[in-house]
């Protein structure tokens, strides 16, 4: 396609910065980029209409990423972050040497929390089948820290269940407790919630975990390191009014209303503008 045109911003530090999610989840990763760095333009896409990514192949999951990063770039950001842990997992190192701009995904902050957090060495990690299946926790934990014990569970069931605002009571509480069995009777510490959907059920996975282990959320290491970057990159915003959660935009693939219900729970502001967009239209 020839594309819609591009966005261009004669001061790129005034340009949102772009991030992905295969659905609502990485709004858990926004919320935490509005806390550290309100003054921060945010455009987001969450792909609502391909959802789920965790049982999907790696092949596809860098096709749609590449297609989203595509997107993306013609709203003129000038930073990604990959707010989704399987994509991050599958497509970003494959598509790191195709951006134009600078990219960070969410595995690489969570496993330096997580390294930093335990002290008995052993640590959960919970996430779609994707991710647990790629190991990237399992690589990044132990480039970190070799003599790391790393336990991995898949827990599909998690996505809807957060999906459908079931993020704790009976439903959630017994998937829970089957999904994390194991867990609970290794002796991990540290438990590192690999989904972004995940921190939605944050009290319902505590609760079975018991207050020996310590849930890592890496969307708060994601938010770091992206500040990092920006002024690294000279990128940072710095513009005295931008202070105010009227700063991003909000595009789907499918489902708007819905996505824009959800994102009234978690964000707290009105996203009353989603747009929705033929994201299959923006191949390479
Ligand atoms: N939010 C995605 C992640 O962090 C997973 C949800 C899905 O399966 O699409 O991996």
């Amino acid at each position: 396609m020839e594309g819609p045109e591009r966005i261009e911003y004669e001061d790129r530090s005034q340009a949102p910065i772009g991030v992905f999610d295969s659905g609502v989840g990485g709004l858990t990763v926004v919320r935490e980029i509005i806390r550290q760095l309100p003054g921060e333009r945010i455009t987001y896409f969450g792909d609502t209409a391909r959802v789920p990514y965790g049982s999907k192949s790696r092949e596809t999951i860098i096709r749609y990423s590449r297609q989203i990063v595509r997107f993306l770039m013609t709203r003129g950001v000038k930073a990604i972050v990959v707010a989704c842990n399987t994509a991050s997992a599958y497509a970003l190192e494959e598509l790191r040497p195709e951006m134009e701009v600078p990219v960070i995904g969410v595995v690489g902050p969570g496993a330096k929390t997580a390294a930093e957090v335990t002290k008995n060495g052993k640590i959960g990690v919970i996430g779609t089948e994707g991710t647990i299946d790629s190991g990237i926790y399992t690589r990044f934990l132990s480039n970190l820290r070799p003599d790391i014990q790393v336990l991995g569970k898949a827990c599909p069931l998690f996505v809807p269940l957060a999906e459908e605002g079931w993020l704790d009571g009976e439903v959630a509480t017994v998937v829970a407790r089957k999904y994390l069995e194991e867990l609970c009777h290794s002796d991990i510490d540290t438990l590192i919630l690999g989904c972004t959907h995940y921190p939605l059920l944050r009290s319902t996975i505590a609760k079975v975990m018991g207050e020996s282990v310590t849930l890592v959320n890496p969307a708060y290491e994601t938010a770091i390191s992206l500040r990092r970057l920006l002024q690294e990159q000279g990128l940072e915003n710095k513009s005295a009014w931008m202070t105010e959660y009227n700063s991003c935009e909000f595009f789907v693939s499918d489902a708007a209303e819905r996505f824009q219900q959800f994102a009234a729970r978690i964000l707290h502001l009105t996203t009353e503008d989603t747009r929705q967009i033929p994201i299959e239209e923006y191949q390479t």
